[in-house]
This record gives structure tokens, sequence and C-alpha cells, in this order.
């Protein structure tokens, strides 16, 4: 699909620009995203695994799924739809990257202004002390893993049921009001708070795009729903923008 012009130069002029991602971004580097088919592991909803009575009832099970999000995640690279936002992040005279992934993708294409609102799949926290620690290791041996003071080590992520951390939820609420210009790339938009954030955008007067496979249940609410794949588009997005500066 065509990228309207106004897109474009909204983008070009915003004096703020942020952009928040879903799992769609990292899907042309071969992380699955969490709803669809492809989301399915062992039968398996993101849902029934990534909580806290899920990890209570069953450790070993919740740290099997993450060992093979894990292994999947650590054999992919990031992708052209990761590049031109990292790209985008240099030409902008303020900008702000709000991601839902845990995967790090966004890090490795260079990205440095970056709230990962869930966490990251590659620090694990003592269910006791709350001690956070990162280990790069796939796979993991020993599951589930536990802490040198013996207590479980639980995946650094939000799950269903728990609240965000309070710093990153503020400075994405923040962002989202000040920003004068938001890329929404890749969410399903039906997981709170994060859903929220484009209309905070979008009722402070701020321009709203977003970027999906599909329609959304923010399409309607957007300036502009742009329809295809983020690694397509954000790149021809890029490159129109960096042709008007
Ligand atoms: P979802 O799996 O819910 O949605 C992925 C979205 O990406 C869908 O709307 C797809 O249409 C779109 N998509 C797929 N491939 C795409 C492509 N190549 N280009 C553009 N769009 C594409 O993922 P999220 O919205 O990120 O939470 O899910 C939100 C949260 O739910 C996740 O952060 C995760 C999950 O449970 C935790 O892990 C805590």
């Amino acid at each position: 699909m065509a990228i309207p012009d106004q897109v474009v130069q909204k983008v070009a002029e915003s004096k703020f620009l942020t952009v928040l991602t879903g799992a769609g971004i990292s899907a042309e580097s071969g992380v699955p995203t969490f709803r669809g088919q492809d989301g399915l592991w062992k039968n398996y909803r993101a849902e029934e695994l990534a909580t806290p009575e899920a990890f209570q009832k069953d450790p070993k099970l919740v740290w099997e799924w993450y060992d093979w999000r894990r292994g999947i995640v650590g054999d992919a690279n990031p992708n052209p739809g990761h590049e031109a936002i990292s790209r985008l992040e240099k030409s902008a005279p303020n900008f702000y990257l709000i991601t839902q992934n845990v995967d790090g993708l966004h890090e490795r294409a260079g990205s440095c202004k970056i709230v990962e609102l869930h966490g990251n799949i590659w620090k694990m926290r003592c269910v006791k002390e709350g001690t956070i620690k990162t280990d790069l290791t796939v796979p993991l041996e020993n599951l589930p893993p536990h802490c040198e003071c013996g207590a479980l080590l639980r995946p650094h992520i939000v799950w269903f049921g728990e609240s965000l951390w309070p710093d990153s939820i503020e400075t994405a609420f923040l962002v989202a009001e000040e920003c004068d210009c938001m890329l929404v790339v890749g969410t399903s938009a039906v997981v709170q708070p994060a859903a929220s954030l484009p209309l905070v955008t979008k009722r402070a007067g701020g321009f709203v795009v977003e970027i999906n496979a599909e329609p959304t249940p923010i399409s309607d609410m957007t300036d502009s729903s742009i329809l295809g794949k983020s690694g397509e588009i954000l790149p021809e997005l890029e490159y129109l923008v960096s042709k008007r500066k």
C-alpha cells in the first residue's frame, strides 16, 4: 500500500516523534507473534503461560516456553523495520521508542531511547530477593533456574495480571502526551495499557499513524492506517522522510 504524502510530511516535520511497537515488527525476523496461529506453543496461548498463576502452578512449563522463545530470539536478527526506526531516531529532533517486545531486537538495531514496557527476555529476577541478572544462555540448563539464594528465578517480564513498572509506564504516558506524531507498528492493540497510548497522543492533538498487516481495534481512530509489512513500509517511509528534510 502506498504511503500517503501527508504521513511523510507529518513525520518529516515532527518535532517529537514516538514509535510504539508490538510483536509484528519482529515477525519478519522470524519471531512468532502472540496472537494468531503462529503464536501457539504446544497448544498453549500466551495468556495461559504469561501469568503469575501459571508460574506458581508449573514453573518448569513456563520456563520451557521462555527457553523456546529465547532460542528463537537468539537466532534472530533485526530486520529492515527495526533498522528504519533506528535511523528515524537519529534524524528526529526529539524521539522515543516504546516497545511491548521483550526480544531486545530494537537495541541490536541501534535504537537508543527505548522504554521496554513488558521487560526483557534475557533478564531473570529472583522471586525472593528481587535481584535482576542477565543470562544469555540458550538453552538453559536445569529448568526452572534458581538464584544463588536457593529461591526460584522468574523471567523479568510483566505478566498478565501484573502492574507495569511505574517508571516505564510514567515515561510512556508522558511521551505519548508530548509527542506530535506517533507511529504504531505491529501491535494488535488489545493489551492495556499500551493500547491506550495512541489515544493519549490523539487526544493531545498529535498525529497517529498505524502500520500493521491487518486492521486493528484502533485503526478507525488513527489519522492514517497503512496496511502491509513493517519491514517494507518503514524503510520506504524513512527514505521518503529523509528526502523531505
Ligand atoms: P500480537 O501478537 O497481539 O499482535 C501482533 C500484530 O502484528 C498483529 O496485529 C498483526 O496483524 C501484526 N503483524 C504481524 N506481522 C506483521 C508485519 N510483518 N508487519 C506489520 N504488522 C504485522 O502482539 P502484541 O500486540 O505485541 O505481552 O501483543 C501485546 C502483548 O501481548 C505482548 O507484549 C505480550 C503479549 O502477551 C507480554 O509478554 C507481557
